[in-house]
């Protein structure tokens, strides 16, 4: 595990960036599976405004590492925000983007999905590897669409469940653990005071530490990072 703490969120953003391009680089093809939540926008913002002409967007396949249970039009859609921040300013092909949903189908159907990673991606006993998985992590330490109060479904056989929001009751499709620590790279963009209490007993590894899916976070054989800034960090000894 690698600790990555820089001075505030816009810095986490340029960093994460150049983080990026660099993994991508030298790779023929690449799988990323996104995140929703405020760092990635400004991600999406940083590669889209100086990483246009500098990263051949044609190798590089999209996926989600959870995502809400609504039409691609609803402000809550990750996938809205991603083209909204990204896609719309980048020339990425269509076919490269695997949205979690067909058309206007937000129902909460995650074996679709789960077939979707398993068809595109290599497998590793069985289970779907991603090139890159971006994760954030809530105030409350959850992570993809993995919430404390459903953390079972982190353990769950399949590739890809159906969550709820534990104070919306909003239904979500997320990946599971098995997919995310399978993964050859995992990322953490963590930014903000909010963040600092569970940062602090999460990497510090502090009693209860494992009630928070966030937590379990533990790539098989892969590396994992975490991009702070200092206000996440800030309990960190
Ligand atoms: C989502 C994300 C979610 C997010 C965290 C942190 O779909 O919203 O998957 O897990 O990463 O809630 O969000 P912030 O980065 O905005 O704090």
């Amino acid at each position: 595990m690698e600790l990555k703490i820089f001075n505030d969120k816009q810095e986490v953003a340029e960093q994460f960036s150049a983080y990026f391009e660099n993994l991508v680089k030298d790779k023929v093809e690449f799988h990323v599976a996104l995140s929703g939540g405020s760092t990635p926008k400004i991600v999406f913002d940083i590669l889209a405004e100086n990483f246009a002409d500098k990263i051949d967007w044609s190798k590089i396949h999209f996926y989600w590492g959870d995502e809400r249970c609504v039409p691609p039009t609803d402000d809550q859609s990750n996938y809205k925000m991603t083209v909204e921040h990204l896609f719309s300013k980048i020339d990425v092909p269509q076919e490269n983007i695997h949205r979690v949903f067909g058309e206007n189908d937000p129902n909460p159907e995650a074996m679709r999905y789960a077939n979707l990673l398993e068809i595109n991606l290599n497998r590793v006993e069985g289970i779907p590897q991603f090139d890159l998985v971006i994760l954030g992590m809530g105030d409350d330490g959850h992570t993809a669409s993995i919430f404390p109060h459903e953390i079972d479904l982190w353990e769950a056989a399949d590739h890809c469940v159906v969550a709820t929001h534990p104070e919306s009751g909003q239904k979500r499709v997320s990946i599971t653990g098995k997919v995310i620590n399978t993964a050859k790279e995992v990322a953490f963009l963590v930014t903000g005071k909010s963040k600092a209490e569970k940062v602090q007993t999460i990497i510090g590894q502090s009693e209860g530490f494992k009630y928070y899916p966030a937590a379990l976070v533990n790539p098989v054989s892969g590396n994992l990072s975490w991009f702070m800034d200092r206000e996440a960090a800030s309990l960190l000894s």
